[in-house]
């Protein structure tokens, strides 16, 4: 019986390929070629978001491998699903999905399961319900308490290191936060387990400020010129979810007459993107958490490759699922003295 069944596959196959060869041979040479590719539809939520241009920049270095449609959701769920209808139209093996709203994956899936297509989502984590209501649906993405976990200890020991931080010498460091966007596992998590890490090492804080930045630079100058205004010398320590904010805070404080006659803010931000390496390396900012931009890009394209062939998601890769249908990147601390790994993951 099986035998039977393989041998029809083989007849399909062949038929399918003389197909193939007899368009090429018809004069147009390079569709048998390209024919061979993956259609594979990709959607960024935004473009104008730092991290997600070098996730983008990874997943695009696989061009030459499939046939990659890549578009800008610019922000806006609505416009993501019409754009995931088109993607469906345009024939698409696979979809590889950054979601605007992390709760919009069920839409998603339910396109997805009535086009029988599987979907890769990453970077913006779906819920485990709606990760496992379809066997077709899989994530790339990080452990996010990770990243906290590891912006915390930069926390500990830069402090630890520097006691003349602790500006009104209370033993307390009164902080301010930087928060990314709000729902966002990413956000949620970071504020959470940097905080925490800090008081299980034994140090108490005070939170002077919390707001959402949206992991956006100007909105973080905008935010860290107000809280500048408001509390000055009060701060001690400037916690981002991400560079982006950070690095816009780090403007405002050279606006604001740090880093020169002995004025000194702790920053410490996620992601380790180029431009935040410059200010670690010149001494602006005191680290980062290495959020590896081309490791997700590139798992991103392997799953949603093979995928889009039949294949399972892993075959043949270095990428591991999780029983949570997650391939998670593990998050690196960064700090002056390894700059060079986040150097390397940004290349
Ligand atoms: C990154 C942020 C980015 C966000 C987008 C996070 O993992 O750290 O920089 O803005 O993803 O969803
Ligand atoms: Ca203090």
């Amino acid at each position: 019986m099986k035998r039977k069944v393989l041998a029809i596959l083989a007849v399909a196959g062949l038929v399918l390929t003389g197909c193939g060869g007899g368009t090429g041979g018809s004069g147009s040479g390079g569709e048998g070629a390209s024919g061979d590719k993956p259609k594979i539809g990709v959607t960024i939520y935004k473009y104008d978001d730092n991290f997600m241009s070098f996730v983008r920049r990874a997943i695009e270095k696989n061009a030459d491998k499939a046939e990659l449609i890549v578009v800008d959701s610019q922000n806006d769920q609505a416009k993501q699903n019409e754009q995931v209808d088109t993607l469906i139209s345009k024939g698409v093996q696979a979809l590889a999905i950054n979601l605007v709203n992390p709760q919009a994956a069920s839409a998603i899936i339910a396109k997805a399961r009535a086009a029988n297509l599987p979907v890769i989502f990453f970077n913006k984590e779906p819920s485990q319900s709606d990760l496992q209501s379809y066997e077709k649906a899989w994530y790339v993405g990080t452990a996010s308490e990770e990243s906290g976990i590891m912006q915390g200890q930069i926390i500990v020991e830069a402090w630890k290191a520097h006691p003349e931080w602790d500006k009104n010498g209370d033993g307390k460091i009164q902080y301010v936060m930087l928060k990314g966007e709000p729902g966002h596992p990413d956000a949620e998590a970071r504020t959470k387990y940097s905080i925490d890490t800090v008081v299980k090492a034994g140090i108490q804080v005070e939170k002077l400020e919390e707001q959402t930045g949206m992991w956006d630079s100007v909105k973080g100058k905008e935010l860290m010129d107000a809280w500048l205004a408001k509390h000055g010398d009060k701060i001690e320590f400037v916690i981002a979810n991400n560079d982006a904010m950070a690095l816009g805070a780090i403007q405002s404080l050279k606006a604001n007459g740090y880093f020169r006659d002995g004025k000194f803010m702790p920053v410490v931000g996620v992601d380790a993107i180029p431009d935040a390496l410059t200010q670690i390396r010149e001494g602006y900012m005191v680290g980062s958490v290495l959020n590896d931009a081309k490791n997700q890009g590139q798992a991103v394209f392997d799953l949603a490759y093979n995928a889009a062939l039949g294949k399972h998601p892993t075959e043949g890769t270095q990428w591991k699922l999780g029983e949570d249908k997650a391939v998670r990147v593990p998050y690196v601390p960064i700090t002056k003295e390894n700059l060079h790994i986040a150097e390397e993951a940004y290349k």
